[in-house]
Formats: structure tokens, C-alpha cells, sequence
């Protein structure tokens, strides 16, 4: 019997992350992501997964730049936004948006190491960008320009909701995306891996992992968690909430992990946004409701956060609109996802594992005009 959902598998090797699940460890290329979300950037975090070392103030400026200077979304884009918003998810139109993008990335099909890095800067520069041009095109407001004068995350909030944000909301969602960032083999990034393992391009790769990010047991898991939060809505109901969701075998989302046996380390910083972010809004409801939820698991199931959880609170207080968590979760696996891709590239062999066949066996072939519908499956 093969091992269900490739648990014990060891499928890549990799220089970008590791994670140990016993001691809830999680590092990107050596660096304790604890040192990383008090003290580095997602621009730091995104020159780190693609060049295996930290940057020297100059580099990171020129990166800083890279990015803000790639943020503009092609002609063709931009006139697709108005239907795409209309007619499509805000995950499914990242899979067209990004898919698309190929087509106008000005180093086409070159496939060369340094066209690689450049077709990641873009995509990890363009993608906040799509985001808040589908959702100001979806709620009739105007588009808003990247500022190229604004860090990543802080032009990200102000196309996305209008105004820059201030200071201390910048910079949490900027820890957030650097909690994002990269996470070795999830189902995402493996998805990715696959593809670039065909020597597919990197926007195939990249669509490939938005896709598998789309499902609830994966990035949606944190829409998932806020639809939960509110439909409970006052922390007096979080108990009954809960036990019956369980008594009916329905799953918790935001816990529970295949990797880590303990906390999430980046449970452990999204809780403290999530509490000061609420403090700073004075409004603190969504923090305790989800604190009480984290206890109740915790007694019921023994179940441990994981990343998405508090993620939700974090997001709705800055006021993200819930269906763009997911997404946003995307925007940040961005630098991940395309460093992995790069690295699958350099070292390259075509993933393509066994399967065990458990049909019928020997079956006989009858001519279909012979077929009488009760065709035998053997068991
Ligand atoms: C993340 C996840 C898919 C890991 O799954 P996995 O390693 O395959 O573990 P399983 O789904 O097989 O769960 C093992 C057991 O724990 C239970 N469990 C796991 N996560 C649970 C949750 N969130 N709520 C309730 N029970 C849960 C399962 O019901 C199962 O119990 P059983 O043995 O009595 O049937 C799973 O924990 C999950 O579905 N969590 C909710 C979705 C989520 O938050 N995803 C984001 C991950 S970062």
C-alpha cells in the first residue's frame, strides 16, 4: 500500500525552506522565520529564496526597485480586468490573469537562467497589482496605480483599498507575506515542481500552483476560517459552534497540518497582529472569538492552528475583503513558487513516480455491438 497523500515521501530536495514539524521549526534557507517576521521584509525575503544569501543594502535597494519598477500590468490586461471581475473568482482570474501574462512578458520563451529571474521578479511585482485592479474594477471604483515610491506591501493596500495605509498596518501585512513566502513541498509548490520538472515554462509552473492553492485544504483554508468567524459572530457561541461542527465529522479550518505535531511558528506571530491590529481598531471581537476557537480545538481535538487561522482576523482588520485572502496568500507564495521553479530548473530530472494498479485484471474484450450494458467489473 503506497503511502496516501505521499506523507513520509521525501520528493525534492531543496535549499529554500525546511520545517520541523516536531519542534515547529520553520527556516528559509537557514534563517529562523521568528528572526525574519520581526526583522526582514518580503523584499529581503523575496532576494533570499532567489539568491540562497541575504542582500547587502545595495542589493536589496536594487531588488526593491526591480519590483516596484515591474509593478504596471500589461494593455491587454488591464482591458481583460472589467469582464475578468465580472465574470470570474478572484483565484480563478490570478489562474487566467497569470497564465495570460506570458504573452507579454518581453523575455517570451527564452527559457536562460537569467530570463527566469527576471519573469519571477515580474510576476511576484505584477501579481498585487491584478489583485486590486479586479477588485476596484468589481466595486465600480477606479483603478489605482502602483506607486512605485511604496514597498510592496504598502502599494499593494493602497491600490487595493485607496489610501495608503499607515505604518503599523503596512507593516503587518508585510510580516504576513513574509510568513507566506515559502513553505517546501505543499501541495502548491509540489505542483509547481512537477511542471518545471517537464522543463514547462515558469508561467505554466506558476499557474499550475495557483490552481492546486485554490482548493480549501490548501491556501482557501483561510477564507474558509473567516467565513467561520463570522458566521459564529460572538464568542459566546464558540463552544456549541464547535462541538457540533465536530459531532458532525465537519473539519475545523485554519488547524490541524501535516507537518507540524505542534504550533505553527507563524500561528504564533499572526495571533499577536491579530491582537494588535484588533487593539488598534478598537475592536478586538474577531481576536477573542478566534482565541476561544484555538481553545475549544484545542480541548476537543488536541489540533493546533496553522497559518491560515489567524491570518483572517489579521486581514479582515486591515479591511480585506474575505475572498481575497486566498489570493493574497498567493501574491506572497509568489517569491516562493518561482524560486522553487528556478531551483527545480538548475537541477533538473522529470518527476514521474509509480502508481499501484488495484483494477480488474485480464479483462476480455467484447465487440460493442456484442455489449449488453451488465458488463462484469471484476472486484
Ligand atoms: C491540513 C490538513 C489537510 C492536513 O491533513 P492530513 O495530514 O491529511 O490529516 P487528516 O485530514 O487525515 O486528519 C487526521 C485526523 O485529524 C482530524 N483533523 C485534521 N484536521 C482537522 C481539522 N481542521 N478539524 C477537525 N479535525 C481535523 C481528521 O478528521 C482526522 O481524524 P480521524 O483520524 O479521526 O479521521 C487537515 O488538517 C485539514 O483539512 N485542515 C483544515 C484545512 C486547513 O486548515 N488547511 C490549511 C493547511 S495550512
Amino acid at each position: 500500500m503506497p503511502d496516501k497523500g505521499l506523507e513520509e515521501v521525501v520528493a525534492a530536495q531543496t535549499k529554500l525552506s525546511d520545517i520541523d514539524g516536531k519542534l515547529g521549526r520553520l527556516w528559509y534557507v537557514g534563517y529562523d522565520i521568528h528572526d525574519l517576521a520581526t526583522q526582514s521584509t518580503f523584499e529581503e525575503v523575496t532576494f533570499l529564496l532567489h539568491h540562497l544569501r541575504l542582500p547587502t543594502q545595495s542589493e536589496l535597494d536594487e531588488v526593491s526597485e526591480q519590483l516596484a519598477g515591474e509593478r504596471d500590468i500589461s494593455g491587454f490586461l488591464a482591458a481583460l480586468m472589467p469582464t475578468l471581475a465580472q465574470q470570474t473568482s478572484p483565484m480563478s482570474m490570478l489562474r487566467t490573469s497569470l497564465s495570460a501574462a506570458s504573452a507579454y512578458d518581453p523575455d517570451g520563451w527564452d527559457q536562460g537562467a537569467e530570463a527566469n529571474l527576471r519573469k519571477a521578479l515580474r510576476l511576484v511585482a505584477k501579481t498585487p497589482t491584478l489583485l486590486a485592479a479586479y477588485h476596484r474594477h468589481r466595486t465600480d471604483q477606479d483603478v489605482i496605480l502602483p506607486n512605485p515610491k511604496l514597498p510592496h506591501a504598502a502599494n499593494f493596500l493602497a491600490m487595493l483599498l485607496g489610501e495608503e495605509p499607515d505604518q503599523d498596518t503596512a507593516r503587518a501585512l508585510d510580516i504576513t507575506l513574509v510568513l507566506y513566502a515559502d513553505h517546501t513541498l505543499n501541495a502548491s509548490t509540489f505542483t509547481a515542481r512537477v511542471i518545471a520538472s517537464t522543463l514547462s515554462d515558469m508561467h505554466s509552473a506558476i499557474t499550475g500552483a495557483i490552481s492546486a492553492l485554490k482548493g480549501p485544504l490548501h491556501g482557501g483554508a483561510n477564507e474558509e476560517a473567516m467565513k467561520m468567524l463570522e458566521e459564529i459572530g460572538d464568542v459566546d457561541r464558540v463552544e456549541a459552534y464547535i462541538k457540533d461542527r465536530l459531532a458532525r465529522k465537519q473539519k475545523i479550518m485554519g488547524f490541524g497540518h501535516r507537518v507540524y505535531k505542534t504550533e505553527d511558528p507563524r500561528a504564533t506571530h499572526l495571533r499577536r497582529l491579530s491582537r494588535e491590529l484588533g487593539e488598534r481598531h478598537g475592536d478586538t471581537r474577531w481576536f477573542e472569538i478566534s482565541e476561544r476557537i484555538e481553545k475549544v480545538v484545542m480541548d476537543e481535538k488536541g489540533l493546533y492552528p496553522n497559518v491560515d487561522f489567524y491570518a483572517a482576523s489579521v486581514y479582515h482588520s486591515m479591511g480585506i475583503p474575505t475572498d481575497l485572502m486566498t489570493p493574497i496568500f498567493a501574491l506572497a507564495r509568489m517569491a516562493g513558487w518561482t524560486a522553487h521553479v528556478r531551483e527545480q530548473y538548475a537541477d533538473n530530472r522529470l518527476i514521474r513516480p509509480e502508481s499501484e494498479y488495484i483494477g480488474p485484471l485480464d479483462q476480455h474484450y467484447v465487440p460493442v455491438e456484442e455489449r449488453d450494458g451488465s458488463s462484469e467489473v471484476a472486484s
